[in-house]
């Protein structure tokens, strides 16, 4: 199989990071485009990426790009495309995708021509006049963006984001990625005190425990690409032992800590899920009296944000008591915040030293970032 290019959307504002990730994996030709990175990889680099990669929501091969501005085009496009190096005779290969600013802009419509040309191909290179569709899941997606249409194929199954920790059913969690975003911009290696004081179900305490680890957080998960045939097992069982050769053995202080027992409990539970248990403390305390005695720490966290109005002026009061909290800690503490409130850093009671936009699902909020104590509000 020759060398592949590989898409990896991710959330918006993200892709630096996946992308300086996919650079330290050891990925050439890396480029990072608006909610994506491309980059090109050998086969076996599909399952490093797939297992280390923090940041990025899914791994795509892309098998071709090309402009269609009429169905024929599309039709003739897909079509002229190897399907048969990727797709067995009994895989499965539903088509999804999205189309913007193109003449195209039927999604089901596109879907359809898709997978009839793939269809089409495999049909005839099988020689078979239906496909069975009775095997393994190869996912196709496309987008079409000014009338330039990308085919790929998706090797990850559930978006990455899913590690297989996190139990199901809570209340305004964050999406691991982005939460393992944050902590990589709070520059946190593992030697300082980490302290999430809102931390909810506890995601950016054990993302943070499974940097301090330099554990990759896909190794307690399974990916589609695992039961294509064209990919050899032993390349998994090789990207899983190396990721596992550059694991830290360590002890490290990552607390968290949420007023809501339940939420505590959750946490507790997910650390478990996670293997992490040993790493991380979770307490209930509240954040208005967050107290830290040692000369250096990060707080990353993630407060209520108060989306109503009655909600946004109790969010400001908590605010004003945490930004309190935060001004008696020794100088050497570093503080990132997530927020999508208009007037955190107001009643928080300073500017930021760096502000970052980023994306909480559709809401759009600033990573407010305090790296310098010796700066006046
Ligand atoms: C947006 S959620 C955090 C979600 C978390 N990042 C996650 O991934 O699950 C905010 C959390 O702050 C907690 N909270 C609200 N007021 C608090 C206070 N005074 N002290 C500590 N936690 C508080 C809530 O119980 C809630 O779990």
């Amino acid at each position: 199989m020759p060398e592949l290019q590989l898409a990896i959307p991710t959330l918006f504002g993200l892709e630096g990071l996946a992308a300086d990730e996919l650079r330290r994996l050891g990925l050439s030709g890396v480029q990072a485009e608006n909610g994506r990175v491309l980059c090109a990889a050998a086969p076996a680099d599909i399952a490093r990426v797939n297992l280390n990669l923090r940041t990025g929501e899914r791994v795509l091969i892309v098998l071709g790009r090309f402009f269609a501005g009429d169905f024929d085009a599309l039709f003739e496009g897909v079509r002229a495309l190897p399907w048969e190096d990727f797709i067995p005779r009994d895989g499965a290969f539903p088509v999804k995708g999205h189309s913007l600013n193109s003449a195209l802009h039927s999604v089901p419509a596109c879907q359809s021509i898709i997978k009839k040309a793939v269809a089409a191909r495999l049909g005839e290179k099988y020689g078979l006049q239906t496909l069975p569709e009775t095997g393994a899941l190869h996912q196709i997606q496309f987008s079409l963006m000014k009338d330039e249409v990308t085919i790929m194929l998706d090797t990850s199954g559930p978006g990455l984001h899913k590690r297989g920790y996190r139990a199901v059913g809570v209340a305004a969690p964050l999406r691991e990625t982005l939460a393992a975003a944050m902590v990589m911009l709070s520059r946190y290696r593992g030697k300082d005190p980490f302290c999430d004081p809102f931390c909810g179900s506890g995601t950016i305490a054990i993302e943070a425990a499974l940097i301090a680890l330099n554990r990759a957080p896909g190794l307690d998960r399974s990916f589609s690409a695992q039961k294509w045939r064209w990919l050899p097992g032993q390349t998994w069982l090789d990207a899983a032992d190396e990721a596992m050769d550059k694991e830290f053995q360590g002890s490290y202080d990552i607390w968290g800590g949420d007023i809501d027992p339940a939420a505590v409990a959750i946490a507790r539970d997910n650390a478990v899920k996670a293997g992490v248990e040993d790493y991380v403390r979770f307490e209930v305390a509240d954040a208005r009296t967050f107290h830290r005695d040692e000369p250096y720490g990060r707080i990353v966290t993630n407060p209520p944000y108060g989306e109503r109005i009655m909600e946004k002026q109790e969010a400001e009061v908590l605010y004003r008591a945490f930004g309190s909290a935060v001004r008696a800690l020794p100088a050497g503490w570093k503080v990132s915040v997530l927020s999508s409130h208009t007037e955190f850093e107001r009643t928080f009671g300073r500017t930021a030293d760096k502000r970052r936009k980023l994306y909480n699902g559709m809401l759009k909020c600033d990573l407010f970032q305090y790296t310098d104590r010796n700066h006046k509000p």
